[in-house]
């Protein structure tokens, strides 16, 4: 399906597909979502359909004002103290990264909930999705724009690449800058972080005071029925490491490796050129297989770069990725999320 620059005559068109129930794929701050009429039943099962996603995992509605919030989250139900942060977490964080998890307006189909009392919301940053949801009903479910399970695609082409004869148009807004999902945030009881994603927990904690979550035991996991074990996952299966056994690794023809940080990669090369391997024809060869995710070590760039790592490495035809955690903290935390969740199922 054509990929699109968002000039205002896309914009336009790709709206007009979104009112009559069409599907569209849009770039937000975050990753490529795949867009509906949060109020058409057709197009809420089509994007179910098309992704191949199980219908108990709810999708987040995506508005683009902040009255539209009252049209799709039963406000006046919540008591005064949820209130208060609710206002605090928009007036901060909105637009950007965040979905909350809030009690539903009796309107939201069930088929977007999954039948749950709640619902999620998300007010993006990016002015390729927000434009695209004003121009058309206002509230624009979007998942993902990937096959259900597999990685999220940061770059137009990678929707192309996964799911470009199912959706009216592509409309392509460059690389995600945040390059990792939203974090979801349950505020329907004492905040809780269901997924970690593009907002650290500290920023959440810095407005609210501690919260909870994310979960740990997989048995509690199912409180967001989207995080499955083997979410996020290449077809390649990943091996993770801390920096100290990154750093000892063998260098084997058949893998690929991903390390955190370029001392990281420079430790390791001098710990194989200290066993006679020859390092720098190493260096020439295998550049495609040899990657790391942020030269400095900045958290955000790590980030923005880890789908798109992935889904290059995914291209390998190598046996095996074996990959560098990130430090735990921030961003950090989102990263070794989707970094676990890649090797699920290996
Ligand atoms: O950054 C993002 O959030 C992207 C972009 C496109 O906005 N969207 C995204 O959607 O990641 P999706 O469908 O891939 O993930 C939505 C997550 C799932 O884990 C789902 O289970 C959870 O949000 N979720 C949605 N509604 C929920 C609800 N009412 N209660 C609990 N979890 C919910
Ligand atoms: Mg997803």
């Amino acid at each position: 399906m054509p990929i699109l620059a968002p000039s205002q005559e896309a914009l336009r068109s790709a709206a007009a597909a979104l009112v009559s129930g069409g599907l569209v794929a849009f770039p937000t701050e975050t990753v490529y979502g795949l867009g509906g009429d949060g109020f058409n039943l057709q197009a809420l099962a089509r994007i179910f359909a098309v992704k191949g996603r199980p219908r108990f995992d709810p999708l987040i509605l995506h508005i683009a004002t902040l009255d539209s919030l009252a049209v799709v989250a039963a406000l006046s139900s919540m008591d005064r103290a949820l209130r208060n942060k609710l206002d605090a977490l928009c007036a901060r964080l909105w637009p950007g990264p965040l979905t909350l998890i809030l009690p539903k307006q009796p309107r939201v189909p069930d088929l977007a909930t999954s039948g749950l009392p709640t619902v999620g919301v998300r007010f993006p940053a990016h002015p390729v999705a927000q434009e695209l949801i004003r121009l058309s009903t206002g509230v624009v479910a979007a998942p993902s724009a990937n096959p259900f399970g597999y990685l999220s695609p940061t770059r137009a082409a990678h929707v192309q690449e996964q799911l470009g004869d199912q959706v009216q148009c592509i409309l392509d807004g460059g690389p995600c800058p945040i390059g990792l999902e939203s974090t979801v945030l349950d505020l329907t009881g004492s905040p809780r972080i269901l997924r970690p994603g593009g907002i650290p927990r500290e920023l959440i904690e810095g407005i609210l005071g501690p919260v909870e979550g994310p979960p740990k035991d997989p048995g509690e996991v199912l409180r967001s029925p989207g995080q499955l074990q083997s979410h996020y996952a290449p077809h390649t299966g990943i091996t993770l490491y801390s920096r100290e056994d990154m750093i000892r690794l063998p260098y084997e023809a058949s893998a690929a490796y991903l390390f955190f940080d370029r001392p990281s990669y420079d430790a390791w090369t001098q710990e194989l050129s200290v066993a006679g391997v020859p390092v720098l024809e190493l260096r020439e060869r295998g550049t495609g297989r040899i990657r790391v995710l942020s030269p400095e070590g900045n958290l955000g760039e790590a980030a923005a770069r880890l789908f798109e790592l992935l889904h290059d490495m995914d291209k390998l035809g190598v046996s095996v990725i074996r990959a560098q955690w990130a430090p735990g903290y921030g961003l950090g935390t989102a990263i070794n999320d989707r970094l676990s969740r890649a090797t699920a199922g290996f």
